[in-house]
């Protein structure tokens, strides 16, 4: 197994691995792989249902996703669709996934299955790093407050869950509480924990009072030294530690169908 680093913060495709017949050795390997790296990339994979859900199953227990059904047979897999008449996407803003629930995510798999001509790429952002890069006193200060994550906060005026087949809106009030920077349960590292899609407001504050120092974090985010952009090609499976790293699905492929395959895995209440 070869591993090659994309940038100079998060991002690595490996190699020389069939993910269809993965020994458990490979199996901690890919996950040591990923603590390093964060987000980690597979070409030419080719996994049916049950194998891709075997494989995720490896890292965790997979978790239902509360706004959409999965593909027939297959719960835990999600099939995120932009057809060639659809202008809105799911994903284009700076998040980690599902940070309402009490127990997010903590790995998310997406198998590309059908591509646009060009673009649909997705970008990553390394959110240690943002974290380690900010002044000792602001560090000091976002330690010790909590943030409220919501399903329904949207920075702009849209459905976010308009390209999966919708279920349960009646859950879109579902609230939890997180630590503003969390210590990451495998590795020990501290992220900043806080998105743009999510994060209503620090608790025991209202979102006015919060907003300006929110849209501070979400800025820094964005930086481009922060990030890593992958190029999808059919049969590429990525998956990335929604812990320590923040994405964002690029909607610049009108005209163009992408078809999506998405897992997520289950992760410990953070701390
Ligand atoms: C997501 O936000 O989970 C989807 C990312 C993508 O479609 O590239």
């Amino acid at each position: 197994m070869e591993v090659i680093p994309q940038s100079s913060t998060l991002g690595a495709e490996i190699r020389g691995i069939d993910l269809s017949k993965i020994s458990a050795t490979e199996l901690d390997r890919v996950n040591q792989a990923l603590l390093d790296h964060q987000v980690i990339f597979f070409r030419d994979q080719h996994l049916s249902h049950r194998r891709y859900c075997d494989f995720a199953a490896g890292f965790g227990a997979l978790q239902d996703y509360l706004f959409a059904d999965g593909v027939d047979g297959y719960p835990y897999i999600t099939e995120i669709v932009k057809t060639e008449s659809e202008t809105e996407s799911f994903g284009d803003f700076w998040h980690s996934d599902s940070t309402y629930l009490e127990r997010p995510p903590k790995i998310t798999l997406l198998y590309a299955r059908q591509l646009p001509a060009r673009g649909g790429d997705t970008l990553f952002a390394d959110t240690y790093a943002v974290c380690e890069d900010l002044s000792d006193g602001l560090r000091a200060c976002l330690g010790e407050l909590n943030a409220v994550n919501s399903a329904s906060v949207v920075p702009r005026d849209e459905n976010i869950y308009a390209e999966v087949k919708s279920k349960n809106s009646d859950k879109k009030d579902r609230q939890a509480i997180h630590p503003v920077i969390r210590t990451h349960d495998e590795t020990g590292r501290k992220a900043l924990f806080v998105n743009s899609i999510h994060s209503l407001a620090f608790e025991g504050m209202n979102r006015q009072e919060s907003l300006p120092l929110l849209r501070y974090l979400f800025a820094r985010v964005e930086r481009p030294e922060y990030s890593f952009r992958l190029r999808w090609r059919e049969n590429t499976l990525a998956m990335w530690d929604n812990r320590c790293t923040q994405h964002y699905a690029l909607n610049d492929y009108h005209g163009f169908r992408r078809v999506m395959h998405r897992i997520i895995v289950e992760g410990a209440r953070p701390r």
